[in-house]
Order: structure tokens, then sequence, then C-alpha cells
């Protein structure tokens, strides 16, 4: 598994250390707030795993979760294919009049952030915030509003830490970039 990765990118104590910081921020535009509405956590699935068991632990409020699947990537692609399909949600009978936090591993054509907050918007929540672990320096990601983000990153495909190519690679601890002959070797299976 590791083997397959040409470099590591952000390792898992760096990771640890942004997430505390984005918790911190987080509590502390919500924490009052909270107390008497709750918080409803969304981690669009499947790549926000990781992210969002690490990140609610460090948000000491009153949270519930409510999951969503979202896919805009398709098997051994390493590019968006731009159309986001919502293929399932187990979300609160009703959102109204709650603070609602989307979660997601990354932000890259944006298509995603915005398909899933439309969404939630329908459902009438007091508050939608979004918040990703990773950013893609383009346009399309930088242009997209988003309250939270852990890292910028140049625009290369990465796995780890959630993150899958081919839905692989989401259990390595560490973010990195594949190996080319690797990407290579799928895509060719894939054929
Ligand atoms: P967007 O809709 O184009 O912003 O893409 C967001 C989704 O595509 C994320 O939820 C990821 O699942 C996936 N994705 C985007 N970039 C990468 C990457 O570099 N590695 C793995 N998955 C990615
Ligand atoms: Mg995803």
């Amino acid at each position: 598994m590791d083997q397959d990765l040409e470099r590591i990118l952000i390792d898992r104590t760096a990771i640890a250390g942004r997430i505390a910081e984005i918790g911190r921020d987080i509590v502390s535009d919500l924490g009052e707030d909270c107390e008497s509405d709750g918080i409803v956590l969304v981690p669009i699935m499947t790549g926000s795993i990781t992210f969002i068991a690490d990140l609610m632990r460090q948000l000491p409020l009153r949270v519930r979760i409510g999951l969503i699947t979202a896919s805009s990537y398709r098997g051994t692609a390493v590019e968006s294919s731009g159309e986001v399909l919502l293929e399932g949600e187990h979300l609160p009978e009703s959102l109204e009049g709650r603070h609602v936090l989307i979660v997601d591993d990354i932000l890259d054509s944006g298509g995603t952030i915005r398909r899933v907050r439309e969404e939630i918007e329908s459902r009438k929540p007091k508050s939608v915030r979004t918040c990703v672990l990773l950013r893609k320096k383009i346009e399309s990601a930088m242009e997209t509003p988003c309250d939270y983000v852990g890292f910028d990153i140049e625009n290369e495909f990465v796995v780890g830490y959630g993150l899958d190519f081919d839905d692989y690679y989401r259990n390595l601890p560490d973010i990195g970039v594949l190996k080319p002959e690797i990407i290579e070797m799928h895509q060719s299976i894939a054929e």
C-alpha cells in the first residue's frame, strides 16, 4: 500500500494538528447556538469517513450525524466527471431549524458541495456551513464558498485518509500522491 505512493503530501501529525484547529474554529463560531439547537454534521460519503471520525471528536457540542452519499468520480478516473449523483441519504427526519455542517474530504470542481448544499437547504435548516479537509488550488474550487478549509493543495490527484483511487487506498493514514505506474496499471486493467 504505502509502497504505491510516490510521496507523502500531508502526514498524519500535520492532519491531526490542523483538525484540532478547525475544531476550535467551529466551536467558537457555533458553540453557543448549538446549546439550544444542536448541530447536525453531514459528512459526504465515502471520502470523508476518516475526517469526520477525527473532526467530531474535536467538537465538544451536542452533535448528531446524518449521512449523504455523492459521487462525481467514476472508477479509475482521476478527474471529476462534472456530473454529481446523490446516491443515498441517512439524515434526521427533519433539519428544520437546525444548524448543519456539511463535511467533505476535498473540494475540486465544487460540484459535490454545491449539490449537497442545495439538497440540505431545501430542508429549511437554521444555518448551513461547509467544511473540507483539502481544497485544490484551481479556480472552480477557490470560487466555491466554503467556511472551513484544512489545507490548500496543488492540483494533483491524492489518496489516503479516506480519499480513494478506484475505491482503494482510503485506509492509508497519510495523504499522498500515487506513483504514475500504479494509476496506469489500474486503468489498463479497467479498459
Ligand atoms: P468535486 O465535486 O469535483 O468538488 O469533487 C469532490 C469529490 O471528488 C470529493 O468528494 C472526492 O470524493 C473526489 N475527489 C476530488 N479530488 C480527488 C482526489 O484528488 N483524490 C480522490 N478523490 C478526489
Ligand atoms: Mg467524495
